[in-house]
């Protein structure tokens, strides 16, 4: 399972599904498609699957020319049916983490995403969740309902979390675009992270492995809790300054 796998992911013969066509999930469909992967996005907007298989972006990473032509030579399709999600040999889950009324993260998209893996996970396919959530998703959350179809973790089916830390109206070219951030990868079992890290590692030019998906589940917290207190410092001496004046 694993070797297969993973040859088939470095050769890119591997099928990718991405699940949740947004701000995330299309700018990693139009990478992986660009590279020669087939890939297969999985909406629950029927206009967002329109336009996707229209070649007509509406994310602004995406150029529209590009998404056109990944989808004229047949490398990028969108569709709603899940019962499809069988023919990926890795499934990416992109899907919303929004605040609810108690500013928790509402787990319902997450939720739904590993749900409807599950009615068809297959040996050898690899999830991987890139949602920002809590330390402790992919564990608790992800794996028991993907082992409700009765297969081993780590052994038929892979499992690992990876943050999307892409910077939206960022390009390489301009600092920082989906081919040159670095990649937290942490997977289930040793296996898991090497399969993810296989993948990543095409899509951009580092990553960094580390010890467990609930580890790579902090990073992506850390780094934004790092920012929103540096943004706060920040305005805390512009408000100061503004009083000095
Ligand atoms: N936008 C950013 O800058 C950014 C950066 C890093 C991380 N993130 C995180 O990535 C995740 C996705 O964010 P986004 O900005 O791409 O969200 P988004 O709202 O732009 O896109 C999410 C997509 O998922 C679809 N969706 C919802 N439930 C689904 C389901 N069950 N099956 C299939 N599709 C489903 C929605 O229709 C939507 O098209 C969030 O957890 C977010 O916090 C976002």
């Amino acid at each position: 399972m694993y070797l297969q796998l993973r040859e088939h992911i470095e050769q890119r013969s591997a099928k990718i599904g991405v699940i949740g066509l947004g701000y995330v999930g299309l700018p990693l469909a139009a990478r992986a498609a660009g590279l020669g992967f087939s890939v297969l996005g999985f909406d629950v907007s029927a206009e967002k699957i329109a336009a996707t298989n229209g070649g007509q972006s509406y994310i602004g990473d995406v150029p529209t020319p590009v998404l056109a032509e990944l989808v004229r030579v047949g490398t990028l399709s969108a569709t709603a049916d899940v019962a499809r999600m069988v023919e990926c040999d890795l499934l990416v889950i992109c899907v919303p983490t929004p605040l609810n009324a108690t500013r928790d993260p509402d787990m319902r998209f997450i939720e739904h995403a590993s749900d409807d893996i599950a009615r068809s996970l297959r040996p050898g396919q690899l999830v991987v969740l890139e949602s920002t959530t809590y330390p402790g998703t992919t564990r608790e959350v992800v794996q028991p309902r993907l082992d409700q179809a009765g297969l081993a973790v780590g052994e038929q089916y892979f499992l690992a979390f990876s943050p999307e830390r892409i910077d939206p109206g960022q390009t390489s070219s301009k600092g920082w675009g989906v081919d040159n951030t670095p990649k937290v990868v942490g997977g289930v079992t040793a296996r898991c992270t090497e399969l993810a890290a296989a993948f990543y590692s095409q899509i951009t030019s580092q990553i960094v492995p580390v010890s467990s998906p609930d580890a790579a589940e902090l990073t992506k917290l850390f780094e934004n809790i790092f920012r929103a207190v540096n943004i706060a410092l920040v305005n805390e001496l512009a408000c100061s300054a503004t009083a000095w004046a």
